[in-house]
C-alpha cells in the first residue's frame, strides 16, 4: 500500500476545505489555534511513517489523553476498574450530567469525561506522583521526550470547567471519588493539555496496532486482551455520541479530542493520528473524520 500517496491524494482532496467545522471555544486557550491547520502521520508497526500537512506542529491532545490514561490505568488496576465505570455507548454527549444521577455515580465509559475523572482518580490513587507518571508513559509510549502539559490551556480549563467540577463533586457524593474532587481535577485538565503532533500521537498509538507490543522495545505495553478491550472501547465509545455515525464512515477503532485530534488503529497494519480543528455539533474533527473516512475507503482497509 502506497501509504504517502494515499494522504497526499487526501491532502490535495480536502485542501480547499481546511477551516470547516468551529474550533472549540468552551475552553478559551483552545479557542486561539488556527482554523486551517490540518496534518495527519500513519505509522506502520514495521516502522514505516507517512506524514502529510503540519503533521510536526504540536496540538492540544484533550480527550485523546482518555486514551492514554485509560491504557495506565488498566496496567495499574486491570478488572477492577469495571466496578466503577461501565463500558457502554453514552448516547450522550461526552460532557453529560444526566446519566450520572439515575445510574448511581457511575459513568457509562472511560471515554466520557465522567469515566475518565475515575480514571484520573484511580492513577492518583495507585502512584505517588501521578501526573508525572503519566507523562512519563505518553513519552515512552510515543517514543518522544519532547511532550509537555500545556499549563496555560490546563489553567484555561480549570477556571471555566464548571461542568467537570460539577461531575466530580457529583460522583464524589455518591463514594466513586477516592481522592478529593479538586486534586482529581486537577490530574484530568493536565492530561488534556498535553501537548502533542500528529507524529507523536500516531507513535503513541501503535500498540495498539501491534498485538499490545511498543513497536521499538518489543515489550508488552499491555496483554493481548488488554488491547481488545481498548480497541473496542474505541469502536464503541471513541468519538461520543457519534459512534455510530463514526463507524459506519470510517470503520475504525478511533479517539477523538476537541482539539480537533483524532487517533485510529487498523490491527496489525496501522496507527494514524489526523489533525484539523474545526468540530461538528459532537465535538469530532470534521475534517479529520473526513480524511479517515477517505483513507479506510480508498485503502479498502477496516476492521469490518
Ligand atoms: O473536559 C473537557 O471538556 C475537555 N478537556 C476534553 C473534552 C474532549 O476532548 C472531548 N472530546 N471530544
Amino acid at each position: 500500500m502506497d501509504y504517502q500517496a494515499l494522504l497526499e491524494r487526501i491532502h490535495g482532496e480536502l485542501a480547499s476545505r481546511l477551516g470547516e467545522g468551529q474550533v472549540a471555544s468552551y475552553i478559551p486557550e483552545l479557542a486561539r489555534v488556527a482554523p486551517d491547520r490540518f496534518g495527519i502521520a500513519l505509522r506502520t508497526p514495521d516502522g514505516g511513517l507517512y506524514t502529510v500537512g503540519d503533521a510536526e506542529e504540536k496540538f492540544s491532545v484533550q480527550s485523546i489523553s482518555k486514551l492514554f490514561t485509560l491504557t495506565l490505568a488498566m496496567r495499574l488496576v486491570g478488572d477492577e476498574l469495571w466496578a466503577r465505570c461501565g463500558r457502554e455507548p453514552s448516547g450522550t454527549s461526552f460532557n453529560s450530567l444526566v446519566q450520572l444521577e439515575s445510574e448511581g455515580g457511575i459513568p457509562r465509559n472511560p471515554f466520557i469525561n465522567a469515566g475518565a475523572l475515575v480514571v484520573s482518580d484511580l492513577i492518583l490513587s495507585r502512584l505517588d506522583d501521578a501526573k508525572a507518571s503519566v507523562l512519563e508513559f505518553v513519552r515512552e509510549l510515543a517514543g518522544s521526550d519532547d511532550i509537555h502539559f500545556d499549563e496555560a490551556v490546563a489553567a484555561s480549563e480549570a477556571a471555566h470547567g464548571h461542568r467537570n467540577a460539577a461531575m466530580a463533586h457529583f460522583m464524589k457524593s455518591f463514594g466513586n471519588l477516592e481522592n478529593p474532587a479538586d486534586r482529581v481535577l486537577d490530574a484530568y485538565f493536565h492530561h488534556c493539555s498535553l501537548s502533542m503532533s500528529c507524529v507523536q500521537v500516531a507513535n503513541a498509538g501503535l500498540f495498539l496496532a501491534n498485538g499490545g507490543l511498543h513497536p521499538t522495545t518489543g515489550e508488552a505495553v499491555v496483554s493481548v486482551n488488554q488491547k481488545k478491550y481498548l480497541n473496542s472501547m474505541m469502536v464503541t465509545c471513541g468519538t461520543y455520541d457519534a459512534v455510530g455515525e463514526f463507524a459506519y464512515r470510517v470503520g475504525l477503532p478511533a479517539k477523538s479530542g476537541v482539539g480537533g485530534g483524532i487517533v485510529a488503529t487498523m490491527p496489525r497494519t496501522f496507527s494514524v493520528c489526523v489533525w484539523s480543528p474545526g468540530l461538528d455539533k459532537q465535538g469530532n474533527s470534521v475534517l479529520g473524520a473526513l480524511a479517515l473516512e477517505r483513507l479506510t475507503t480508498y485503502s479498502a482497509q477496516s476492521i469490518f
